[in-house]
């Protein structure tokens, strides 16, 4: 495996392979790699000629009081599982951003629900340096978690919209043995708070549970599923359509539920299929 740290020659590597016919795939992450990050590795593998990751914790995403200096880092513990999951190339940009950079892809309404509520520019963020990821390394496909299904949703509409020829695929979220979502943000909780943060998933479930025992009003489903949330500040829990995100008014396939919550600092988030 190669690592690329320089932006200009992590381009002219991509640029190249393109030339010479090879589907490049990516998998752009900001490390701290688990078995999520891993697990899209492997699905990208089958999916291209050569692959390459990404890790850049990517300051533009993060608003002022967020927490990009507590983001975790273990270079090399990432770069050993890149290794083992098949990655050709890791690219870890140390001059992602050219000097003057000015430019910002906003995709509107689909950033301004959920995790855009009280994360409003962080959506932005992401979309710009995704964009400028395809601009350097000119993947044929790139691969995205179910764990972030907005930020999916967000670049899909990014990727239509701008006609930008890559192939976008989604990988299922994956989560630890008691049901919690595999995050780098966990390291971050406290053994107490980490035991709360169960009733996230738990209250998801439960949720999904009941839906399948046939219950149908909405607002029911929801308050129950809130009350079942210990943290120390819900942000959202909301049921919408597994496909555009819309707020459902009645209860129909494909429906998802969404929660994000604070422990702390730490911000946690988590999303079901329930329907
Ligand atoms: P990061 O949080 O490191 O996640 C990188 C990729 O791994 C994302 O596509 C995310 O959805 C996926 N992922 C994380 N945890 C997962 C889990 N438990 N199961 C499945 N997939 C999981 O998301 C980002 O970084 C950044 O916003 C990025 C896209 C790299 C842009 O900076």
């Amino acid at each position: 495996m190669r690592t690329i740290t320089d932006t200009a020659a992590m381009q002219a590597q991509g640029l190249a392979w393109r030339r010479g016919g090879l589907r490049v795939g990516l998998v752009p992450t900001m490390g701290f790699l688990h078995t999520g990050h891993t697990s899209l590795m492997d699905l990208a593998r089958r999916h291209c000629d050569v692959l390459v990751a990404s890790i850049f914790v990517n300051p533009i995403q993060f608003g002022l009081n967020e927490d990009l200096d507590q983001y975790p880092r273990d270079l090399e513990g990432d770069a050993a599982k890149c290794q083992a999951h098949g990655v050709d190339l890791l690219f870890m940009p140390s001059d992602f951003y050219p000097p003057g950079f000015r430019t910002s892809v906003r995709v509107a309404q689909l950033t301004e629900i959920l995790c855009g509520v009280d994360r409003p520019e962080h959506f932005d963020g992401v979309t710009s340096v995704v964009a400028r990821f395809f601009g350097v390394i000119q993947p044929s496909v790139a691969v995205f978690g179910e764990k972030d299904f907005q930020q999916l949703a967000v670049i899909r509409r990014m990727v239509r919209d701008l006609a930008m020829p890559v192939e976008i695929l989604s990988g299922p979220l994956v989560r630890q043995a008691d049901g919690i979502a595999l995050s780098s943000r966990n390291v971050n909780l406290s053994a107490v708070d980490r035991q709360r943060a169960l009733s996230l998933s738990g209250a998801l479930r439960e949720l999904r549970a009941q839906v399948q025992a046939g219950e149908r009003d909405l607002a029911k489903l929801v308050a129950r599923a809130r009350a079942q949330v210990d943290c120390d500040r819900l942000e959202y829990l909301e049921l919408r359509d597994g496909d555009d995100l819309e707020l459902l008014s009645e209860l129909r396939a494909p429906a998802r539920a969404f929660v994000a919550a604070r422990y702390g600092e730490t911000r946690l988030i988590d999303n079901l299929s329930v329907l």
